[in-house]
């Protein structure tokens, strides 16, 4: 039988006891400068405690869809993995991680002198849309301020409050300075360990080292075309991606959807369901699977138990395979 977590007991990992039972390192939440619908800054102890059932502590860890990288920042914070790889196919959004890394004050400067309202809005996102604009400054913070000030942080979206700002919510209640400078200052301390790049994720896959770890959370198969417009996945990348990962003898870990194509392409891994709730366009709540490669260890259920305090009425999904 599948092993079965739940959203709950994934939840406990927030317990400092149940941290301490598994061995897990402190770990900083909310070190991404992004925002991302379905972002995985809520996943790092997850992250962590797979790391560990599996003996990857140290490892070169990989994420072939960055985004906001979330959930793997807080591990090399806390030094448990060694190196990290961010790629993203968003040339926009690569530009601004490799200029955390390269020029954090010039970044920084930028962020401070910034005046966040509706006709900057207008500016950041013609530069965003202009396909001939080049991948410089300018194309990076385009993405990192319209991700900041739109809804869900979706690129393609209208701005928090709307165009007329009539909302309750301002354009620039997530532009908060401070707290945004203070994350960037912490990941440049981390530069040396960082290697960014703007590739397919295939190719990332394929060239990592055997060795490193790949952590892949590739759009949704649902509701990626609202997300990630021009990124979005069809199903034959979905199809490909799958192949991939399933190739090769690596270490990989998977987030998706909970979609049929899902089940059908990785029926034959160790699937684990997880529910990780997640929110798009305010309402909508969404189930999450994660799928480790079946030579992996999801951390067990047994393992939470043994702290007195944890809950364990996980009944399993009769779908899954
Ligand atoms: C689900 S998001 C990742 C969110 C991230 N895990 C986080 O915590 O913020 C998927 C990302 O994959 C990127 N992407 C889409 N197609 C890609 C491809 N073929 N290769 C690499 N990245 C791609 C998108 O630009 C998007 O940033």
């Amino acid at each position: 039988m599948k092993k079965i977590i739940a959203k709950k007991n994934v939840d406990l990992l927030r317990r400092a006891s149940v941290q301490r039972e598994l061995g897990l390192p402190p770990l900083k939440s909310n070190m991404s400068p992004f925002r991302y619908p379905g972002g995985k800054g809520k996943l790092s102890k997850f992250l962590a405690a797979f790391l560990i059932e599996n003996d990857l502590h140290g490892t070169v860890f990989v994420e072939p869809f960055c985004g906001g990288a979330g959930g793997s920042l807080p591990l090399l914070e806390a030094g448990l993995i060694s190196h990290l790889v961010l790629n993203d196919y968003n040339k926009a959004v690569a530009k601004f991680w490799e200029l955390i890394k390269a020029s954090p004050d010039t970044l920084i400067n930028k962020i401070e002198k910034e005046k966040v309202d509706i006709e900057r809005w207008k500016y950041w996102r013609a530069i965003y849309e202009d396909d001939a604009h080049p991948i410089d400054i300018n194309k990076a913070f385009s993405a990192f301020f319209l991700n900041r000030t739109n809804r869900s942080g979706v690129l393609h979206a209208g701005p928090i409050g709307g165009k007329d700002q009539s909302g309750n919510y301002k354009i620039d209640c997530r532009f908060t300075k401070k707290s945004l400078i203070a994350r960037i200052e912490k990941i440049a301390l981390l530069a040396d360990k960082i290697t960014v790049k703007s590739q397919d994720a295939a190719q990332i896959i394929t060239e990592s080292p055997q060795s490193a770890f790949i952590y892949a959370d590739p759009p949704y198969v649902k509701e990626g075309k609202g997300i990630y417009r021009q990124f979005a996945f069809e199903e034959e990348q979905h199809r490909q991606l799958s192949c991939v990962l399933k190739d090769e003898a690596r270490y990989w870990l998977l987030s998706y959807d909970d979609d049929k194509l899902v089940h059908d392409l990785y029926s034959c891994s160790d699937i684990n369901v997880v529910e990780l709730s997640y929110v798009m366009n305010t309402a909508k709540l969404g189930r999450e699977l994660l799928i480790a490669s079946s030579w992996l260890t999801m951390p067990t259920l047994d393992q939470l138990k043994c702290s007195k305090s944890v809950v364990h009425d996980v009944k399993p999904l009769d779908h899954v395979v």
